[in-house]
């Protein structure tokens, strides 16, 4: 954990007090990512009352404070604003199958937020988080590089945990990336992973696994339906997304220029245009700086192309 000193002057506004904003706001406390962090949300009730928990525990964590309402004025001034607002995905349902409700409130919300925020960047997480990305973009014509997704920051995470459990490594040590839509067609680039620079093609160490199709093909349907099988048995995931984002806002508050797969507009990547994706990017106090030219296989190339046809599709059935 930083000490006191080290936690960035910067304000974090979280929109939506729901598991996800909430563990996003304990996530930042614990990891001293700012100074002052707001929670907004309409259920002034839940909102006050995360508030409060949350207040109670300031004791045991780097100096920070936290305010939250049900008036957006506590988003005021605010270096980034959080969006996690809308319908969550109940069993059985995509991501994607959100897209016309999370579109409505974020058509809602934006310009109000704006106008007390008109200098943060945006970093979304509401899902279908690549339509809700661009649509973000379009509605608020902001630059593209301060509207960020969470994109497969956590599908990413997800895949290096079933990777470093297979070969029985540290998850640390695996670099490994899922490309693509945060959803189900997204790409796992398995042609550029490794574990301390070790291809994962060439990777052969006695008393560390094996990484053949057939594990491949299971590890890589355990990410895909990750989200679902935490949402059948508690109905939501929070706490690895309240991490991956809490990482992306130190990631942007602290200047890193750390390489994290967000989503952003990409514009000429590899021949895609004109819609919001994940690949890896270097990310600073500036947003999403730019998109790394990671080596991809044709095949992982094709795929991300397919999934940016998919996201295209559902941007364009939305109208925009
Ligand atoms: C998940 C949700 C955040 O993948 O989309 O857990």
């Amino acid at each position: 954990m930083p000490d006191d000193q080290s936690v960035s002057p910067s304000k974090v506004a979280i929109v939506g007090a729901g598991s996800v904003g909430a563990t996003i706001a304990y996530a930042c406390l614990l990891r001293g990512v700012a100074k002052q962090i707001a929670l907004f949300d309409v259920n002034r009730a839940k909102v006050g009352a995360e508030v409060l928990d949350l207040n109670h525990g300031l004791q045991f964590v780097p100096a920070a404070t936290l305010d939250g309402s049900d008036d957006v004025e506590v988003c005021r001034g605010a270096d980034v604003v959080v969006i996690t607002a809308g319908a969550k995905q109940k069993p059985g349902q995509s991501r994607m199958d959100l897209a016309t409700a999370n579109v409505a409130i974020c058509r809602e919300l934006l310009p109000r937020l704006l106008a007390v925020a008109p200098d943060a960047l945006y970093l979304l997480v509401t899902n279908p988080v690549d339509v809700i990305t661009y649509v973000t973009l379009k509605l608020t014509g902001l630059p593209p590089a301060r509207v960020i997704g969470s994109g497969t920051v956590l599908d990413s995470s997800r895949f290096r945990f079933l990777i470093a459990r297979q070969l029985d490594v540290a998850v640390q040590n695996v670099h490994a990336y899922i490309a693509g839509e945060h959803g189900d067609s997204e790409v796992p680039l398995w042609s550029s992973a490794s574990v301390a620079n070790i291809p994962l093609d060439a990777w052969s160490v006695p008393g560390h696994g094996h990484l053949g199709a057939t594990e491949r093909a299971e590890i890589f349907s355990n990410v895909k339906n990750a989200a679902a099988q935490v949402i059948s048995g508690k109905g939501a995931t929070n706490y690895a997304i309240g991490l991956a984002t809490a990482k992306i806002l130190e990631a942007l508050l602290r200047d890193e220029n750390r390489v994290l797969p967000v989503s952003s507009l990409l514009s000429g990547y590899r021949g895609i245009d004109d819609v919001c994706l994940s690949v890896p990017c270097i990310v600073n106090r500036s947003g999403v700086e730019s998109q790394l030219p990671i080596p991809m296989s044709s095949e992982e190339e094709a795929g991300v192309r397919a999934s940016a046809d998919t996201i295209r599709k559902a941007i364009r059935s939305l109208g925009f």
